[in-house]
């Protein structure tokens, strides 16, 4: 139990306020200790697109780095080759990549590509690991660590990912065991995106109108680095500070890209946004103001049959939704804000000039793929254990165990997985994709539409997707996507065999 609860450290009580009662809020309010920053004035940064150093071969550094994130003060960041959001790789379908990650920080590391087809041994398995040179690894005492086998690389990890899928929006991002969350927050997150002929061809905004948007949420110290209660990832349990944020930890600053509620200016045209959920347990209702629609071309796993419109979309911690939003429906000079129905505001685009706009939004985007009958039903149950100190996150009754599979699925199978759950639980399937079936015996929400890989499920839901299982035989993963709840053994793992 030591182990798992960890990260739960320092701060003590100062500054930390409770909220959390509201069924839509998803984790408890962590208050920054510096005056939050004038909204609307940093533009909007995108994150630059990573070269490789060969063709197929890209190398990148996780390493500590200084960034202007609230104007005025500096942030250390543990960002890939120091960026936060660490660069885009740009890639194409079948296009086999082999990623050197070089770990340089202090503690270790796992990367995984999330949405991504990859084999097991590339898939960032918690306990497979990536120190820096010179740097040692000691498995944590406690409870579950003498039943886990640890594999520790020295200096780097060539990451193979065959990139076998359809073109979606994909992000890597940390996966270290009982530190995912602490190690997102400062700074582990990046977008890969694939791409596709059947997406090329389709006439939706491209180039410098196609922007990927990470939104995530973050607290400050005074001296302008990130807050969150832990100051050190290898410190162990603080008794009686754990519980405050057992439910998950949410900053009162929004990140876009990495700057606090920038602005974009744009033209009034067309633009595909493709908004990706990386806060570690912040829900998002995302709105625009004075009114307009999100018209969404996309889902986690790629291209919907069709186009829906929303008014508003709810995104959940891992989800991504890919958008076409029109301004041109709006006078030059308006400022569109983006805001966030569940409390505050997102970003701003401002409406700058007009501009020609070849691109368009078909009616269909992508074949309606048949999908085998389900062979198997399995019940996953996301829920709360035990009390007090002893109280942790567990799936089906059982806290995470590596190398203890859940589930057996067969290579090439389809099968109905139902998550049941006590609380908002962003429940995140690896390899897999899925369709939602449908909502305590309801039909699915309309955000639910198309493939994905991870589902917002919602305090005392029953959802029922029907998964498919292609790709590589070998033990992945299912867990909830709030940091917090996955770093306190809220995992399983699954064989595909
Ligand atoms: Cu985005 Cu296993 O995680
Ligand atoms: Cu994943
Ligand atoms: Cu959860």
């Amino acid at each position: 139990m030591i182990s798992r609860r960890g990260f739960l450290g320092l701060l003590g009580g100062a500054g930390l306020a409770i909220a959390g009662c509201g069924t839509e809020v998803s984790g408890e309010a962590l208050t920054s200790a510096l005056p939050l920053p004038p909204k609307f004035t940093v533009p909007l940064p995108i994150p630059k697109t990573a070269v490789p150093v060969r063709p197929g071969h890209y190398e990148v550094v996780q390493r500590a780095s200084k960034m202007e994130i609230i104007p005025g003060t500096t942030t250390e960041v543990w960002g890939y080759d120091g960026m936060f959001p660490g660069p885009t790789f740009d890639l194409r379908r079948g296009s086999r990549t082999i990623l050197r990650v070089r770990n340089e920080l202090p503690v270790p590391t796992s990367t995984h590509l999330h949405g991504g087809v990859t084999p097991p041994d590339s898939d960032g398995y918690p306990t497979d690991l990536v120190v820096a040179p010179g740097q040692g690894f000691r498995p944590p005492h406690g409870d579950h660590s003498h039943h886990m086998s640890w594999t520790v690389h020295q200096g780097a990890k060539d990451y193979v990912y065959p990139l076998e899928q359809r073109a979606a929006t994909l992000w890597y991002h940390d996966h270290r065991m009982d530190f995912t969350g602490p190690q997102v927050w400062r700074g582990l997150a990046g977008f890969l995106i694939v791409r596709d002929d059947e997406d090329d061809a389709l006439p939706l905004p491209k180039g410098e109108r196609d922007i990927p948007l990470m939104i995530c949420d973050r607290a400050f110290e005074e001296d302008g680095s990130f807050r969150f209660p832990s100051l050190d990832p290898s410190l162990l349990i603080r008794p009686g500070v754990q519980d405050a944020y057992m439910e998950g930890v949410e900053g009162d600053v929004i990140l876009v890209n990495g700057a606090p509620w920038p602005i974009l200016e744009v033209d009034a045209v067309r633009y595909r946004l493709r908004l990706l959920n990386a806060s570690n347990a912040r829900r998002y209702r995302l709105a625009l103001t004075p009114g307009g629609h999100f018209i969404q071309v996309g889902s986690d796993q790629g291209l919907l049959t069709a186009p829906v419109a929303h008014d508003a979309i709810t995104i959940a911690p891992g989800e991504r939704f890919d958008v076409i939003v029109d301004f041109s429906a709006y006078p030059v000079g308006t400022d569109v804000t983006m805001t966030d129905r569940l409390g505050g505001e997102v970003m701003r685009f401002r409406v700058t000039r007009k501009a020609k706009d070849d691109s368009a939004t078909p009616k269909r985007l992508s074949a309606v793929e048949p999908v085998a009958p389900a062979v198997a039903t399995r019940t996953f149950d996301f829920r709360r254990t035990g009390q007090g100190g002893g109280a942790s996150w567990t799936i089906n009754g059982q806290r995470y165990r590596p190398g203890r599979a859940l589930a057996t699925p067969h290579l090439g199978s389809t099968e109905i997985w139902r998550f049941t759950s006590d609380f908002h639980h962003p429940v995140h399937v690896h390899l897999a994709r899925f369709h939602v079936l449908s909502r305590n015996g309801r039909p699915p929400a309309l955000t639910d539409a198309g493939w994905k890989d991870t589902v917002d499920v919602r305090p005392y839901e029953v959802v029922d997707v029907l998964a498919r299982f292609d790709g590589y035989r070998g033990r992945y993963m299912i867990h909830c996507h709030n940091l917090e709840h996955e770093d306190m053994a809220m995992m399983a793992d699954f064989d595909v065999i």
